[in-house]
C-alpha cells in the first residue's frame, strides 16, 4: 500500500466505474447520445464516478439551491438535481441552445424538469445578476477555464456558510505541472488553482478524480 494517488489504467479505472457508481438507464442513455450525436465534444462530459460523487455531496449537505456552471448536455445537472431536497432548485448556466436542447430532454425523462432552470447566455453575467445574499448550498463550476477565477468570485460570497463550491478540471490534464505551459486552459486553471489555495473563506481539498476535482467548503 502506498499514500501516494496511484494512476488508474483502463482496466483499474472500469472497475472503478463498476464497483464505485451506478449509472442507471437514463445516464447510460445521456452518455450513449452524447458520444453519438457529439462525438468530437463527449469528453466534455463528466464520468459516472464524478456524478455519484456531486449527487452524494448534495445529499449530504441537504442541498436546496444549487447552481452550475457548465451544462453541456446535462450529466451533471442531473446528477446534482437528484441530490437535491424535495423542494430544491438547481440553477443551470450555459452558452449553447444545441448542447443544452439534450439536457433539457433527459431532464424531462428523468422528471427532474421542474427542478431545474437552464439560463442560456455568458455565466459571467448570470452570476452577477444573482441575489448577493449567501444562499447556495452547492455549485459545480466546469466552463470555460479563463473565467473560473471569475465565476469563484461571484460564487463564494453566495455560498452559504458551510456549503459546498465544486470545480472540474483542476489537474489540466497534468499541464498544471509545466511552469512553460503556453495553452491558454491550461494557464488558466494553474492560476485559479493557486487563487483557490489563497482564499481563506474556504476549506479545501482537491481530488484526483477523472480530471481533478475541487471540493470547497464555505467558512
Ligand atoms: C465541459 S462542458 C460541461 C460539461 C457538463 N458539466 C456535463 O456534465 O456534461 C462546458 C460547457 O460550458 C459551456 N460554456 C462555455 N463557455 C461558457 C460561458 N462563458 N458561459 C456559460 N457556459 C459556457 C459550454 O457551452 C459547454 O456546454
Amino acid at each position: 500500500m502506498t499514500r501516494e494517488t496511484g494512476q488508474l489504467g483502463a482496466e483499474l479505472h472500469h472497475y472503478l466505474v463498476e464497483h464505485g457508481a451506478r449509472p442507471d438507464e437514463v445516464q447510460r442513455d445521456l452518455i450513449a447520445e452524447t458520444e453519438r450525436l457529439l462525438p468530437e465534444r463527449a469528453q466534455m462530459q463528466i464520468s459516472p464516478e464524478q456524478g455519484a460523487l456531486l449527487t452524494m455531496l448534495a445529499k449530504i449537505g441537504r442541498a436546496r439551491f444549487a447552481v452550475e456552471v457548465g451544462t453541456f448536455t446535462g450529466y451533471s445537472a442531473l446528477a446534482i438535481a437528484r441530490g437535491l431536497t424535495p423542494d430544491g432548485h438547481l440553477l443551470c448556466c450555459d452558452i449553447s441552445t444545441e448542447f443544452t436542447e439534450v439536457a433539457r430532454r433527459y431532464w424531462e425523462r428523468d422528471r427532474i424538469r421542474e427542478r431545474i432552470e437552464l439560463r442560456l447566455g455568458p455565466a459571467s453575467e448570470t452570476l452577477r445578476a444573482l441575489p448577493e445574499e449567501p444562499e447556495i448550498d452547492l455549485s459545480f463550476i466546469d466552463a470555460d477555464k479563463t473565467g473560473y477565477i471569475d465565476y469563484w468570485e461571484q460564487l463564494v460570497p453566495r455560498t452559504r456558510p458551510g456549503g459546498l463550491l465544486t470545480v472540474d478540471n483542476v489537474l489540466a490534464g497534468g499541464r498544471v505541472l509545466d511552469d512553460d505551459e503556453t495553452d491558454i486552459n491550461a494557464q488558466a486553471i494553474r492560476a485559479f488553482n493557486e487563487h483557490v489555495l489563497r482564499d481563506d473563506r474556504v476549506e479545501l481539498t482537491m481530488l484526483p478524480i477523472s480530471d481533478g476535482i475541487t471540493i470547497a467548503r464555505r467558512r
